[in-house]
């Protein structure tokens, strides 16, 4: 990493992004605001983020045309999504710099490799064995036990791809939920609550990392992210310690969310790692209000050389997902002074869609000191 150069890109520069759903978009927008230029490529011609973009290129991964025009037209290649193709991004990164690099890439979109990658680092994960057949799985409840979670390897996001067999007899029913796919199984955590932190690493290796997140889900979609969390300070210790170790072993550039379980935040029981994301992160928005410098500006300063911002938070902020049919409250979000409304400008609302986003932001209450 050292004796790599590391070239600033100066406002006018452009930046390509992969991916054009609402982390483009909001990448695009805070990329404005710094004067750099975007192009998005998407394969969905109704892309949000086209729509905030200088150029759009609508065309398939794995179109080499059309990247190696995309890639002549830009100065730095991001994503907005871990399932890049690999021979996407290993097409750009001969041609331009890409950030995060390949390895990120490759460790985030594939689960055992992710498990393997964290086990190497010494962050503590659920225990897990690797699945390949219906014997494999068999074998493994017999090890890991009942309550677990199936997680196919690869393109799960929002609870998909995954079967939590509470008993032996669950183990063929889950094994056709996830159609047979490679997967890992993984022992069930009985948490407490779910955190995140997002951390960004700029090109010097220097890190800033936000507070940790506290995630609620609903429908396995995230709902809401309330900072701060309620967890000790020691567990807040660990949870930074963790998030800069995966940054610092993957020479990563950019923003990373890790996303963790807590058992029990006023023992001192373990934390574990779930998932690593390579890009900004759903319970990352809440830094758009409450934070000096968001996670979208930070991730496109550390991509172009510049120093990192300021990542302390101002505020407590509770971000709220507007899901489908939530989209219609927009005018009850707009009247309230203490809510910044957020939205994607999707054409049409579906079921389970992010439509967008509301960042309730309220006086910082003193530290507690109470669960230390
Ligand atoms: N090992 C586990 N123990 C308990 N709950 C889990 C476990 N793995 C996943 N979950 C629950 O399922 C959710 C989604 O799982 P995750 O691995 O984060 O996949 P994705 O976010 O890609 O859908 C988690 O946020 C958590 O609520
Ligand atoms: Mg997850």
């Amino acid at each position: 990493m050292m004796n790599k150069s590391i070239t600033t890109l100066p406002p006018g520069s452009t930046i390509g992004i992969l991916g054009g759903g609402q982390l483009g978009r909001m990448l695009a927008l805070a990329a404005s605001r710094l004067g750099f230029n975007i192009h998005i490529f998407c394969p969905d011609a109704n892309s949000p983020a086209f729509k905030v973009a200088a150029k759009s290129y609508s065309a398939e991964y794995d179109d080499e045309k059309a990247l190696a025009e995309f890639a002549r037209h830009t100065d730095v290649i991001t994503y907005e999504f871990e399932n890049v193709p690999a021979d996407t991004a290993a097409f750009l990164s001969s041609r331009i710099p890409l950030y995060p690099n390949e390895q990120a890439l490759s460790v985030a979109q594939d689960r055992l490799a992710e498990r393997r990658f964290l086990a190497a680092a010494s962050i503590p994960t659920a225990a897990y064995a690797s699945i390949a057949s219906i014997e494999d799985l068999q074998e493994a409840i017999s090890k890991i036990g009942t309550p677990s979670v199936l997680k196919a390897c690869r393109l799960g996001y929002d609870g998909k791809g995954q079967a939590v067999i509470k008993k032996p007899d669950d183990i063929s029913g889950a094994w056709k939920k996830i159609s047979g796919v490679p997967a890992i199984l993984e022992a069930f955590i009985p948490f407490e609550r779910e955190i995140s932190v997002i951390i960004a690493r700029s090109q010097t290796g220097d890190m800033v990392a936000y507070d940790p997140g506290e995630n609620r889900h609903h429908n396995h979609i995230l709902d809401e992210t309330l900072v701060p969390a309620d967890i000790s300070a020691d567990t807040q210790n660990k949870a930074l310690e963790f998030a800069r170790k995966i940054a610092e072993s993957l020479e990563y550039v950019g923003i990373l969310g890790v996303e963790m379980f807590v058992c029990n935040s006023s023992a001192h029981d373990p934390l574990y790692v779930n998932e690593i994301a390579p890009r900004v992160h759903n319970s990352g928005h809440w830094t758009q209000d409450a934070c000096n410098t968001d996670q979208f500006e930070q991730h496109i300063r550390a991509i172009c050389g510049w120093p990192l911002g300021d990542a302390a938070r101002h505020s407590d902020a509770k971000m709220k997902n507007l899901i489908g049919e939530d989209f219609h409250q927009w005018p009850q979000y707009a009247a309230r002074a203490d809510c910044n409304l957020h939205l994607y400008g999707k054409l049409n609302v579906r079921p389970g869609r992010k439509m967008g986003h509301v960042n309730q932001i309220m006086p910082k209450k003193p530290d507690k000191t109470s669960r230390n």
